[in-house]
């Protein structure tokens, strides 16, 4: 064949990585691990094993250990003994060893490379020059994070013992998005690997031995959902923290509802791909084939919901079909391959169904005409166009190499669209108009966004997801916060329930009872929603006691027909969070204004029930917390960062929605004014539940937000049985995140409660605040949970 006609065809040759050094790897451990404990690779106790595949071949390639209950305790005890020791380290030592790792990873970088694609299927492109890159920039960048903590994260400590379960998508990846944030903080580590895909954190293992990583540290078992299900419920594991599918998520949520178990969660997406007519089309479409083709469209945030402009989707749809003729399927170890094998058998049997579903739903399915190898799981790329925007294949992550295309008209229509799942993990936008770009990005409801880019990921940048695609951020400086807690807030003493005024002897008489000549207060006490007071629906009332037995009123007793007129009033109430930081600080200054105002009669009120200094001190000190989140309004800020691409990224500080609070009990007016000032200061609308010990508060509390220009809807107030009212709210799927504050049963209640959208939880664990403490009761604490944070990827350059 002539140069010219060479040329002519361009047809590749093949390219083949040669895998020996990473069988000689394999061959080394005869084909046959174990778990990795205690800085040593043990045998499992029940001596059982399972097979890892080569999915391109689907011939072996190890016997891996199958994790009992038995070996996680073994795996746990190794980390909690060896956390004193890897704690008295000095943080410089610890980064040592993170630096250490990075090193490694990059001397054998290539072998890691190689096993990745022949435990994954994935292209050796993709292994060689994003996963493995990727990882050593981890390793990297928490190194230096191990190294600032004590100046960057004071009166913080670690979580302790780390229980972290990841998925087969990113084998090697998402070891390394867990361990180098848990190690950096502190933490000891149990890592439980994917089935499918165990082998390249076996040889991280190694590498821990290499670098001579302190035993027990870093500890590693294998196994399947049953070994996982083990970590989870350890009793001594303080934290979990998982990637993988939302229904285990939630499983995961359920588990540790009752623990004090901090939990972090990277679930499934379904994100959409917006290209406006006015896009580049043609590095939209390279962005499309990174955005769904890349590791087979197995990828969390992959752009699989194609929103096209209407006006382009013809020409679109034929640039689409061209490139896709152009990809190439095969042996992921060729280096010019573009899609490799997926994962394993039921996975592609999944893919099939789902597209088959898809299309008896009306879609039209194109597939290119290219050769697909003989063995092996392989999937062609897939176009699904007419999809209806309810169609399963617009709805369910499919993880596969299937796009889903729809048509949109008006960038409001596109927001819409883009949505309309449960999902928010992650979403493309393209357009050459900044403006347009910014302005849809700050309404998409994801943790990240790519603007004329895609599937960008960096060690320095936070990535996670909003509503069922989980909680939690990893990466960043927002990644080590899953891995931290507050020094005050991690030994805080159980709270110990004070009891009801109800439940009292009568002669524990409060210093301003005691004054006969003061009249019963009777006031009728109304719910508050959307900016008027209302009656209850039920139409009866619970009678609240002095703990003298006094009857000092009756609230009104809230029902679930209540709570949902609430939510139905915080989700329409638009005005507050749109409004600027600036309005809501003058609203927040204006509020304490009035309080201050109405102080004595408020103190006197609330003396009856708690004593006349702790009224007083409530009253000051809620005008003094109204004051520190007005002032914080227009200072809680996002941050950018830098990933060493020609990019910058914005990390924006973004309210959760709407919120559900179960106040705290002990401090009927501070406890309210603590909880309900930092939500709505960054921008989220309420639901809240007053103090049981005194419902009554909420009538002065309405009153102050009548007079204070607060938009209808922001604050809703409903007393009634918490039990019941916190039942609806963690039940109620238009309420984004629910805060509780209580003794440890609500806490764990309302944990358990919420696993229907999986709404992000706050709730003090059990554990006693001290809210007339400013140290623990306000900042950057609440603001943290009152608030979720989006990275929107913006390059430059030509
Ligand atoms: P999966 O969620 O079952 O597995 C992820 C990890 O969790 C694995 O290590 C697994 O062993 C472990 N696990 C499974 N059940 C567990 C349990 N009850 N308790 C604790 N750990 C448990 O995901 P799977 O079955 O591999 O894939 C199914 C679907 O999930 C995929 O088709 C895809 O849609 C989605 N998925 C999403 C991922 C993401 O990154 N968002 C990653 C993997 C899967």
């Amino acid at each position: 064949m002539s140069i010219l006609e060479k040329f002519v065809t361009m047809d590749y040759g093949p390219a083949p990585e040669d895998p020996r050094e990473a069988i000689a790897w394999l061959d080394k451990y005869h084909r046959r691990f174990g778990h990795f404990i205690n800085g040593a690779f043990q045998s499992p106790l029940e001596a059982k094993y399972f097979d890892t595949t080569d999915p391109s071949t689907t011939q072996k390639l190890a016997d891996i250990a199958q994790g009992s209950a038995a070996d996680i305790d073994a795996a746990v005890k190794s980390a909690r003994a060896a956390l004193p020791q890897w704690q008295s380290l000095t943080p410089h030592a610890r980064a040592r060893y993170l630096y250490a790792l990075a090193r490694q990873i990059q001397k054998h970088s290539r072998r890691l490379a190689v096993l990745e694609t022949l435990d994954n299927g994935k292209p050796i492109r993709e292994s060689r020059d994003i996963d493995i890159p990727l990882v050593a920039r981890h390793f990297y960048h928490h190194a230096g994070w191990a190294q600032l903590l004590p100046q960057e994260f004071p009166n913080h400590e670690a979580c302790g013992v780390v229980g972290q379960i990841i998925p087969w998508n990113f084998p090697l990846l998402m070891l390394a998005w867990k361990i180098a944030p848990a190690l950096a903080t502190g933490n000891t580590v149990v890592l439980k690997p994917a089935e499918f895909t165990p082998l390249t954190a076996l040889a991280f293992a190694e590498i821990c031995q290499e670098i001579e990583l302190p035993a027990g540290v870093v500890n590693i078992v294998t196994g399947d959902g049953s070994t996982g299900e083990a970590l989870v419920a350890h009793p001594d594991v303080d934290k979990i923290a998982f990637t993988g599918s939302t229904e285990v998520g939630r499983a995961i949520r359920k588990a540790t509802a009752s623990s004090h178990k901090k939990l972090s969660l990277e679930l499934g997406g379904k994100s959409p791909f917006i290209i406006f007519e006015d896009a580049d089309l043609d590095s939209a479409v390279e962005g499309l084939v990174d955005g769904i083709w890349f590791n087979q469209g197995q990828v969390c945030c992959a752009g699989s919901r194609l929103l096209m402009q209407e006006s382009i989707a013809e020409p679109l749809i034929a640039k689409i079909c061209d490139r896709m003729n152009t990809l190439r399927v095969g042996p992921p170890l060729d280096k010019s391959i573009d899609i490799g094998a997926i994962i394993a058998r039921v996975q592609l049997d999944r893919i099939q169904r789902l597209v088959d579903q898809g299309v008896a739903e009306g879609a039209t399915c194109w597939q290119p005409s290219i050769p697909m190898p003989s063995r092996g799981l392989y999937f062609p790329p897939t176009l699904l166009s007419n999809v209806h925007p309810t169609s399963i294949v617009a709805q369910q992550e499919i993880f596969g190499p299937v796009l889903a295309a729809m048509t949109f008209r008006t960038p409001s229509e596109a927001v819409e669209l883009a949505n309309n799942t449960v999902y928010g993990l992650a979403a493309c936008v393209w357009s050459e108009s900044i403006n347009v770009s910014l302005h849809v990005a700050s309404q998409i409801k994801a943790g990240v966004v790519w603007v004329n880019c895609t599937n960008l990921f960096d060690a320095s940048c936070g990535f996670g997801g909003y509503r069922e695609s989980g909680f939690g951020r990893e990466g960043g400086r927002d990644g080590l916060q899953e891995y931290l807690e507050p020094t005050w807030f991690k030994h805080a003493p159980q709270l110990h329930p004070r009891p009801l005024a109800i439940d009292q002897p009568p002669q524990q008489i409060p210093e301003s009872a005691a004054d006969s000549s003061t009249p019963p207060i009777d006031r009728t006490v109304k719910l508050f929603i959307n900016g008027k007071q209302a009656r209850p629906d039920s139409g009866y009332s619970i009678p609240v006691h002095a703990p003298d037995g006094r009857l000092l009123g009756e609230a009104p007793a809230g029902n679930r027909k209540d709570i949902r007129n609430a939510v139905e009033a915080a989700r329409k109430a638009t005005a507050w969070p749109k409004s600027t930081a600036h309005t809501r600080a003058q609203v927040l200054y204006y509020l304490a204004e009035n309080l201050s105002q109405r102080r004595d009669e408020i103190a006197q009120r609330l003396s009856d029930i708690v004593g006349k200094n702790q009224a007083r001190d409530e009253v000051s000190l809620s005008i003094e917390r109204i004051f520190t989140y007005a002032a914080w309004a227009d200072k809680y800020e996002g941050t950018i960062h830098n990933p060493p691409f020609r990019s910058v990224t914005l990390a924006m500080q973004e309210p959760i929605g709407t919120l559900g609070i179960l106040c705290p009990p002990e401090a009927p007016l501070l406890g309210f004014i603590s909880t309900v000032m930092p939500a709505i200061a960054v921008g989220n609308t309420v639901i809240a539940v007053p103090s049981e010990l005194y419902p009554l508060i909420m009538a002065d509390l309405y009153q102050l937000f009548e007079t204070s220009d607060l938009p209808a809807g922001t604050v809703n107030i409903v007393t009634g049985r918490p039990s019941e009212l916190l039942k609806t709210l963690a039940e109620h799927d238009d309420v984004d995140a629910l805060w509780c504050f209580g003794d440890a049963t609500t806490c764990a209640t309302a944990k358990s409660l919420s696993i229907g959208n999986l709404k992000q939880t706050f709730t003090n664990e059990g554990r006693h605040i001290d809210w007339f403490n400013p140290h623990q009761a306000e900042g950057r604490f609440y603001l943290q949970h009152a608030t979720q944070i989006k990275n929107i990827w913006v390059p430059y350059g030509e």
